[in-house]
C-alpha cells in the first residue's frame, strides 16, 4: 500500500466507482428487463464497514476521488453515512472528492444529508423531459420525483451539477436541444452519452446508436459550440453553448472511446473489483473478507493511525495486492462485441 496504482500500460488511477447496491427504482429498457434483474442478497453485499475500509486502502495509494453509483445509490439507507466517512478520508495528497450519480428521486429527501456528509458532486440522470415518454423508459411514471430531485440539486451548493442522458433514435433524440435549455435553466451542464451494449436484453446495436457526430449536429444546428480544452481523463468532450457559461458534454465511449487516458476502477456491491466497463474478468474480494471477521472492525481513526504507522493486516495486504493485480491485468483498450 502506499504506491501509485499504474497499470501497464501508463495510466495513472485515481477514480474509484463504488456500487453500493444493485437495486434500483427504476427499470430503464437500456439497463435492466421489465421484471429487474436477479438482485443480489443483503449477506453478499458489501458492509458499510468493508466499503469504508476499502476506499481508505485505495486512496493510501493514489484515488483522490470516489464516486458512489448503482443501481440507485441513495437506495441504500445507509448512504449519507458512507459519503460521511468517505469523505473524512486523507489521502497522500489531501482530502479525497465524493461523488454521486443518482436516479435522482430520492433526492429532496436525501440530499441535506448528503451534503452535511461532505458530498462533493452530483449527477442526476434524465434522459426525457415528457411524461409519457419517461415513463415508457423507465418502466415507472416517476418523472415529478426526477424533476423535484433536480430542482433541489440546483438549490444546493453542489457544483457542476451534471445531468446525464443517453441518446436513443426515436426515442429522445429530438430532445437534444430541449434538455440543453432544461439544464441551462437548472444551472446544470447537460451531458450526451452514447449507448452502450451493456442491456441484459442483447438489443443493442451499432447501427441504431445514436452517435457523437450526430449528437453535434443536433446540438450545432441550435447553439454555437466551442471545444474546452483540458479534458484529462474524463469521458466527456465538453464544448460551451454561445459563448458561455454554460457547457454541454458529449460521452463517445463506442465511436470515440477513451480508454487511452481511463483513470477508473470499479467496485461491486458484492465485492469484485474490475478494471474496464466492459471487463469480464472479476477480482473477487469476498474470500478476504469473509476469511477475516475483524477486517473493517477498528474505528476509522484508528485505522488511519495504525496505517500511517505502516502497521497494515494480512487481510488488508491481501486487498491491496487483489487491487494491484486488477489494474496490472488492464487492457489498453475496451473490446465492444456487437
Ligand atoms: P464525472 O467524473 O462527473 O465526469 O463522472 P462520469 O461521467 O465518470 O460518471 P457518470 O456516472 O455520470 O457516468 C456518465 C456516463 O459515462 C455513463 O454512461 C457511464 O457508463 C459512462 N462512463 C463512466 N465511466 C466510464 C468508463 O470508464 N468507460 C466508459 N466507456 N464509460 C464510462
Ligand atoms: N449505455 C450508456 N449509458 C448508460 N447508462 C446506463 N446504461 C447505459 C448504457 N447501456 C447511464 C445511465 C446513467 C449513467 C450512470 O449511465 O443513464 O446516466
Ligand atoms: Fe439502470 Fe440507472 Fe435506469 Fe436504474 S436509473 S434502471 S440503474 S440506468
Amino acid at each position: 500500500p502506499g504506491a501509485p496504482l499504474v497499470d501497464t500500460h501508463g495510466r495513472v488511477h485515481r477514480d474509484l466507482r463504488i456500487s453500493l447496491t444493485d437495486k434500483c427504482s427504476l427499470r430503464c429498457t437500456y439497463c435492466m428487463p421489465a421484471e429487474g434483474n436477479e438482485f443480489l442478497e443483503k449477506d453478499s453485499i458489501l458492509t458499510t464497514d468493508q466499503i469504508v475500509r476499502i476506499a481508505q486502502l485505495a486512496a493510501a495509494s493514489g484515488i483522490t476521488t470516489f464516486r458512489l453509483t448503482g443501481g440507485e445509490p441513495l437506495l441504500r439507507r445507509d448512504a449519507a453515512d458512507i459519503v460521511r466517512r468517505i469523505s473524512a478520508i486523507e489521502g497522500p495528497n489531501g482530502r479525497v472528492q465524493v461523488a454521486m450519480t443518482t436516479n435522482g428521486i430520492l433526492l429532496p429527501r436525501m440530499l441535506p444529508q448528503l451534503i452535511d456528509a461532505g458530498l462533493d458532486r452530483l449527477n442526476v440522470s434524465i434522459d426525457t423531459l415528457r411524461r409519457d415518454r419517461f415513463a415508457a423508459l423507465t418502466r415507472r411514471d416517476k418523472l415529478d420525483e426526477v424533476l423535484a430531485g433536480i430542482r433541489a440539486a440546483q438549490a444546493s451548493s453542489l457544483r457542476p451539477l451534471k445531468l446525464n442522458a443517453v441518446a436513443m433514435r426515436g426515442v429522445n433524440d429530438d430532445e437534444i436541444v430541449e434538455l440543453v435549455e432544461f439544464a441551462m435553466e437548472h444551472d446544470a451542464q447537460m451531458r450526451f452519452i452514447e449507448q452502450m451494449p451493456l442491456d441484459a436484453g442483447h438489443t443493442w446495436d451499432r447501427v441504431q446508436m445514436v452517435t457523437r457526430e450526430e449528437i453535434l449536429e443536433a446540438l450545432g444546428a441550435r447553439f454555437e459550440l466551442a471545444p474546452v480544452p483540458g479534458r484529462g481523463g474524463a469521458p466527456a468532450e465538453r464544448w460551451t453553448i454561445d459563448g458561455g457559461p454554460h457547457t454541454v458534454g458529449v460521452i463517445a465511449s463506442v465511436t470515440a472511446p477513451f480508454c487511452g487516458n481511463c483513470d477508473r476502477l470499479r467496485l461491486t456491491a458484492d465485492g469484485q473489483l474490475r478494471n474496464c466497463l466492459f471487463s469480464t474478468s472479476e477480482y473477487d474480494l469476498m474470500p478476504i473478507l469473509r476469511a477475516d471477521a475483524s477486517f473493517a472492525l477498528d474505528a476509522d481513526d484508528a485505522a488511519r493511525e495504525r496505517h500511517a504507522a505502516g502497521n497494515w493486516t494480512g487481510s488488508e495486504l491481501a486487498v491491496d495486492a487483489m487491487l494491484r493485480s486488477c489494474i496490472h491485468n488492464k487492457l489498453p483498450g475496451h473490446a465492444i462485441n456487437d
